[in-house]
């Protein structure tokens, strides 16, 4: 709700929390109460339902006589989103981000991609199109092309590279307004690249778009671990179910020698999930081919190589688990 409120606030904050962010125009003419909602997406029951509830909080509100609601479906429905986090930076988000994408859409999903990491964009890199800018449709951005298949929107292509962006909260979150609600038109399922920890962009990323789960990845070692059980922690008290947890950099193969080291200890990750009653998606290894692959805009999952396989098996077990929530069957 972006219009100037002109009525009381706690009736505005009831409305608010009645229809999220579908009111607008929300205004007091005389004792009517009057608002515009958007309906887009909702079947006639539901519609019904936030209408008759909206003109009954209005109603039970001393000075407010009666409700006027103009309705609106210009809102196509928005893909649904994944959020990939973490707790801490440097753990490997953007790199899953990419390459669970890519494993998705090879199983057929119809994926796009946001990268929320307004400080640190990396998806133009790791998609391949850095320097791209995205053209607009009125006031809708439209996602840029690569030669992934992947439509992507990010901060990097809004911001010149290298320039520092210093932005504060609402700015920030407007950002990443016209990034999540740009002419997603072809895409059902938009993976979100987070920065790290539990700031700005995933309070409004959790309270104004709600993503239908929320992938946690981490690397092996207990620092890490504790940073990750604040993520899920964060994702659980705003209700965004954690579809499971990932193990990043363990065990490393030495190039040389062939020996198997684990810089940064093993299995920490999925017993942490374990302990939290998540489910542990695979565990990808510290892998040469994988920074430079990734590197070079060609994420490894893209190709049927080895370095890919752990991708490719985290991207079927998230497939599975988005299948069994449309079907309300048990996840196996
Ligand atoms: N399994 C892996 N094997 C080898 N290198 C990896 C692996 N995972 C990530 N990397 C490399 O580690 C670096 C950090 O990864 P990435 O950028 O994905 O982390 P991030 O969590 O998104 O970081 P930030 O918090 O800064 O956004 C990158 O150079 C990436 O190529
Ligand atoms: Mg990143």
């Amino acid at each position: 709700m972006t219009d100037g409120w002109t009525i009381d606030a706690a009736l505005a904050e009831r409305i608010g929390v009645l229809a999220q962010d579908r009111a607008s125009g929300v205004r007091m003419k005389g004792n009517i109460l009057t608002l515009v909602l958007d309906v887009g997406g909702l079947d006639p029951a539901a519609r019904d339902a936030l209408a008759a509830s909206i003109t009954q909080a209005g109603k039970d509100h001393p000075g407010v006589a009666d409700v006027r609601i103009a309705m609106t479906a210009e809102r196509a429905a928005r893909p649904a989103i994944i959020a990939i986090g973490s707790g801490k930076g440097g753990v490997g988000k953007s790199t899953l981000a990419v390459n669970l994408a890519i494993a998705l859409k090879r199983l057929g999903k119809r994926v796009g991609m946001v990268d929320a990491d307004i400080y640190g964009p990396s998806l133009p890199r790791l998609l391949a199109s850095e320097g791209v800018k995205p053209e607009a449709q009125g006031k809708r951005l439209i996602p840029v092309p690569n030669a992934l298949g992947i439509p992507m929107l990010s901060m990097g292509h809004l911001a010149n590279p290298g320039q520092a962006i210093a932005w504060r909260g609402p700015m920030v979150s407007s950002a990443l307004g016209q990034l999540i609600d740009a002419d997603w038109t072809g895409t059902d399922l938009l993976v979100i690249d987070l920065p790290p920890g539990t700031g700005d962009v995933q309070l409004t990323m959790i309270q104004r778009y709600k993503p239908v789960g929320a992938v946690i990845i981490s690397t092996p070692q207990d620092l890490a671990l504790i940073d990750a059980a604040r993520a899920i922690s964060f994702f659980d008290q705003a209700k965004v179910p954690v579809i499971g947890m990932v193990e990043n950099m363990a065990g490393y193969v030495c190039p040389h020698c062939g020996g198997v080291s684990d810089p940064f200890g093993t299995g920490g990750a999925e017993a942490s999930a374990a302990q939290l009653g998540l489910a542990f998606l695979g565990r990808v290894p510290l892998d040469i081919a994988v920074r430079i692959a990734s590197d070079a805009g060609t994420p490894p999952a893209a190709q049927d190589g080895t370095a890919g396989q752990p991708f490719r098996a985290i991207a079927e077990r998230v497939a599975r688990w988005l299948d069994a929530q449309k079907t309300g069957a048990p996840i196996g």
